[in-house]
């Protein structure tokens, strides 16, 4: 039996988006542009491509911790619960948890990408077809509503893998992490992934694949500024440029303008001088008591911490409450 309802769409107001976010960032000196437009259907492939390259480590080692503790995980969130996923994308991690939920849980996936969305969730639903699901199509930066069938209903526990939480600066974490402590109220719950802190040569490399996906995903940003706005650009005339800035903690990705050279959008022009930069991403990386102190400060209690061997990955539980009556340990 398929329970998937269709998707609900919350792009009424987000029609000039992307037109409005790159005029804006153009016209700004430093330039930069929220990650979130490196997703369109070819932006979500070109990631999933970065996430099977030998060198991005995130996706394989979060996977490990996964699997290993997954039964765990799902033991402390509650196998009944409301499971929302924030940029749930191909979704290739959530069977993991899925597969220890009950009849009653319910999951509402959340992405930017409707093609991604539908896909996954449709594999999803055939896979377990017993957990309701609910798919969200929005941009969760924008706060959208949880559907109003999930009510009222279990536990809501938020799943926010992959380290995303790294494109927010530290203050916006904070700001992300209180309005999903809202969403999931004062008995919700959080399992979110983070990337620690480690050898800049690791990190540079994870952001430099030899195949040259990271590239390309970058790229495409410039190509998705010609293909939905008609910008004017010689895409071969940018760079890629990623590289981990120790002071900050974070890679930054950046296109780099390799000549003197304009980009004409509708009747503006935005002059880029050689080594002009673009600023396109930032991916913070935590450690787990750099990490504990914004859960704190966004009024969250720290539970339980799993990693990797190596420490490059840590996948923390986290809830509202200071203590949880149901899933304290049995005391004889
Ligand atoms: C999806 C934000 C977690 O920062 O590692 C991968 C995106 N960018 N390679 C990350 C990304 C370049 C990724 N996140």
């Amino acid at each position: 039996m398929m329970r998937s309802e269709s998707p609900v769409t919350q792009q009424d107001a987000d029609d000039n988006d992307f037109l409005d976010t790159v005029c804006a960032a153009l016209r700004q000196h430093p330039r930069s542009i929220p990650p979130k437009f490196f997703y369109d259907a070819q932006g979500s492939q070109l990631f999933d491509l970065i996430c099977t390259t030998p060198e991005y480590y995130p996706t394989r080692t979060e996977t490990g911790i996964l699997q290993r503790h997954g039964a765990q995980m799902v033991e402390l969130i509650g196998k009944d619960c409301v499971l929302i996923e924030l940029g749930s994308g191909s979704a290739t991690k959530t069977p993991l948890l899925l597969q220890h939920l009950d009849s009653a849980a319910e999951y509402v996936p959340i992405d930017i990408c409707e093609p991604h969305l539908l896909q996954s969730t449709a594999r999803l639903q055939t896979m377990y077809p017993e957990v309701r699901m609910h798919p969200l199509c929005a941009d969760y930066t924008r706060m959208p509503a949880l559907p109003e069938s999930v009510e009222g209903r279990g536990r809501h526990v938020v799943f926010f893998p992959g380290s995303t939480i790294g494109n927010c600066n530290p203050d916006e974490a904070v700001a992300l992490l209180r309005h999903v402590a809202t969403l999931v109220g004062e008995d919700g719950g959080l399992l979110l992934g983070v990337d620690c802190k480690k050898s800049p040569a690791i990190l540079n490399a994870a952001y430099n694949d030899a195949a040259g996906h990271t590239a390309a995903f970058n790229i495409n940003l410039l190509e998705r500024m010609q293909r939905e706005l008609g910008a004017e650009l010689d895409v071969e005339q940018f760079e890629h440029y990623a590289y981990y800035n120790a002071g900050l903690g974070r890679i930054e990705m950046h296109l780099i303008s390799r000549c003197a050279q304009n980009i004409t959008i509708g009747d503006e022009t935005f002059h880029f001088e050689a080594g002009e930069s673009l600023h396109t991403e930032n991916s913070y990386k935590y450690n787990a008591q750099e990490f504990q102190r914004l859960a704190r400060a966004a009024g969250w209690h720290l539970k339980t911490t799993w990693r990797d061997a190596d420490g490059y990955f840590e996948v923390h539980y986290l809830s509202r409450r200071a203590t949880e009556p149901h899933h304290l340990p049995q005391r004889s």
